[in-house]
């Protein structure tokens, strides 16, 4: 008899919240609370005692922030947030504005402390079966000199005699170095003392308990009205897709717009995951002559994007009105995008089009069942529903796809020669094992040739930029460092297995100053 499946858990909405300050880690300490496996959300720092109490949270975080706390208009905490009687950390700016608050000193030291530092710990709630000395992650300017009253130091380093303080009673913790990052190696176990000795949060949010919690959530908004998924081949609108289709089952119909720009294999295995495996309903629109046609001639890249995004939007359009009853629309937007969508409006540096994405003239509810997660959850949900690892581990893929790796116009003989060397370029990177390490590796076709020699004759060929870049979330990037005999395969392979390629360049620039795709 096969085992019993794992027991599943009790579904609990109570968070942590994290309460952003401004700090470039804001986003990480949620994540690493998540790691935890405990549900955490990043709320605003101005957020209102009454807005807390209503979402019953576990316990807050104050992230860090780059502000004085006397600077003008540096963030504010709210004192009355920390006598909820629930339980408090304070983390770097969010220690310094909690000493500040309840009567502490904090001083400008004049000397700022970045970097790696010797901890020296003494105990407490937060700190428990630590060490006595560890190494933290510093990165300030201010600091408290004096704990508040009714606080006891629990840590310090040479140059911060109050690196960390806890007040047990009241529930408030603080450390002025950065736990969530892992130049604190033991940072993340601090983390978990404060999740379960001081919030008693239970550590259930796992892959598992995001599944139950939203096919539950979904049959809810869903009813039994239809429901329409646009299939990218991404990693996101297959989960989401997938998802959807363990709540509803065959409500759902999804929508695969074969734009012709896909890398190779990719428009095949959508069919063959979707329609075979899974046995979702599948429209397969194979559109490329459409896109070829409107992208005839176009060699300014936000033209190429605009065209491609209008058609795209075209197409699914005119293929979701013929499914009767089709009220809801499945978008794959995670909760990265919720929050960036929440922040200040950067400088629009290229107008990113999510193909999948959302048209905006159509007359759909929005069913978003990722807008909760991080990207590395969004994984573990797609291992855990089946998804092929090819699809789950995927780098990700730009919605206009190839064509904005090929420099001037696009043409299907071009895109042949890109797709074909990317293949190669890919093939070689995942025998290196390397395939997950480095966050997007492919080809870039420029629009120039040059002189080369093979065998006795003169070639005038089209040159293949390899582009491969390490990253944590795509906002900046470094050029990967792959191995020199790396290098010399795929160099070797593409100039001679690819028709109209004789020559390899390496594209070694980090972003920012470039960008990872060159258009
Ligand atoms: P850049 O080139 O701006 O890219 O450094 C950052 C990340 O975004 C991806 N990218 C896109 N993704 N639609 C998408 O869905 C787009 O229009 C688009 N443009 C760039 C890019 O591959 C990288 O991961």
């Amino acid at each position: 008899m096969s085992a019993q499946p794992e027991a599943r858990v009790a579904l609990d909405d109570r968070p942590v919240l994290v309460l952003d300050f401004g700090a470039q880690y804001a986003q990480l300490i949620a994540r690493r609370v998540r790691e935890c496996r405990v549900r955490s959300e990043l709320v605003p720092h101005d957020i209102t005692p009454d807005e807390v109490l209503a979402r019953n949270p576990y316990g807050l975080i104050l992230s860090g922030g780059p502000a004085s706390i006397y600077a003008d208009g540096a963030p504010r905490l709210d004192p009355r947030l920390l006598s909820l009687g629930i339980p408090v950390l304070g983390i770097c700016y969010g220690m310094q504005a909690m000493a500040d608050a309840l009567g502490g000193d904090v001083a400008r030291t004049g000397g700022a402390e970045f970097g790696k530092t010797e901890l020296d710990i003494r105990g407490g709630v937060l700190l428990h079966d630590v060490g006595e000395v560890d190494t933290c992650w510093m990165s300030h300017n201010d600091a408290v000199v004096r704990a508040p009253d009714g606080f006891g130091v629990t840590a310090s380093t040479p140059s911060t005699p109050v690196a960390a303080m806890e007040d047990p009673e009241r529930g408030l913790y603080a450390v002025q170095f950065h736990p969530e990052v892992q130049h604190t190696p033991r940072g993340t176990d601090m983390l978990k003392n404060f999740l379960t000795r001081a919030c008693h949060a239970p550590a259930t949010w796992t892959a598992l308990a995001v599944i139950d919690e939203q096919v539950e959530l979904i049959r809810a908004q869903v009813g039994d009205a239809g429901v329409v998924c646009g299939l990218s081949g991404g990693v996101d609108s297959a989960v989401a897709a997938l998802l959807v289709h363990r709540a509803v089952g065959e409500q759902l119909t999804c929508v695969f717009v074969d734009h012709g720009l896909l890398r190779a294999g990719e428009a095949e295995q959508v069919v063959e995951t979707f329609g075979d495996h899974f046995q979702v309903p599948l429209v397969h629109v194979e559109a490329s002559e459409r896109f070829l046609g409107q992208l005839a001639g176009v060699t300014d890249p936000e033209t190429k994007r605009m065209r491609i995004g209008e058609t795209f939007i075209r197409v699914f359009e005119e293929e979701s009105r013929k499914l009767e009853d089709a009220r809801f629309l499945v978008q794959g937007t995670l909760y990265s995008d919720v929050i960036e969508s929440g922040s200040k409006t950067a400088a629009k540096i290229k107008s990113h089009h999510n193909v999948g994405g959302l048209p905006d003239d159509i007359d759909f509810e929005l069913c978003e069942p990722l807008r909760w997660l991080f990207k590395d959850e969004v994984r573990r949900v797609g291992e855990e529903l089946g998804l092929p690892d090819e699809i789950v581990w995927r780098q990700p893929f730009p919605g206009p796809g190839l064509a904005i790796r090929i420099i001037g116009e696009v043409t299907s003989e071009r895109l042949e020669i890109l797709r074909h060397a990317d293949a190669v370029i890919r093939e070689e990177i995942r025998r290196a094992g390397l395939e997950r390490e480095i966050w997007q590796s492919f080809a870039v076709l420029p629009a120039i040739k040059s002189v080369g020699v093979m065998g006795d004759a003169r070639t005038y060929e089209y040159p293949i930029i390899l582009r491969a870049v390490t990253s944590e979330d795509a906002m900046t990037a470094d050029w990967a460092r792959l191995p020199y005999d790396l290098l010399e395969r795929i160099s070797s392979r593409v100039i001679n297995e690819v028709a109209g390629v004789n020559r390899v360049a390496l594209d070694i620039s980090s972003k920012p100053p470039g960008t990872i795709e060159w258009e």
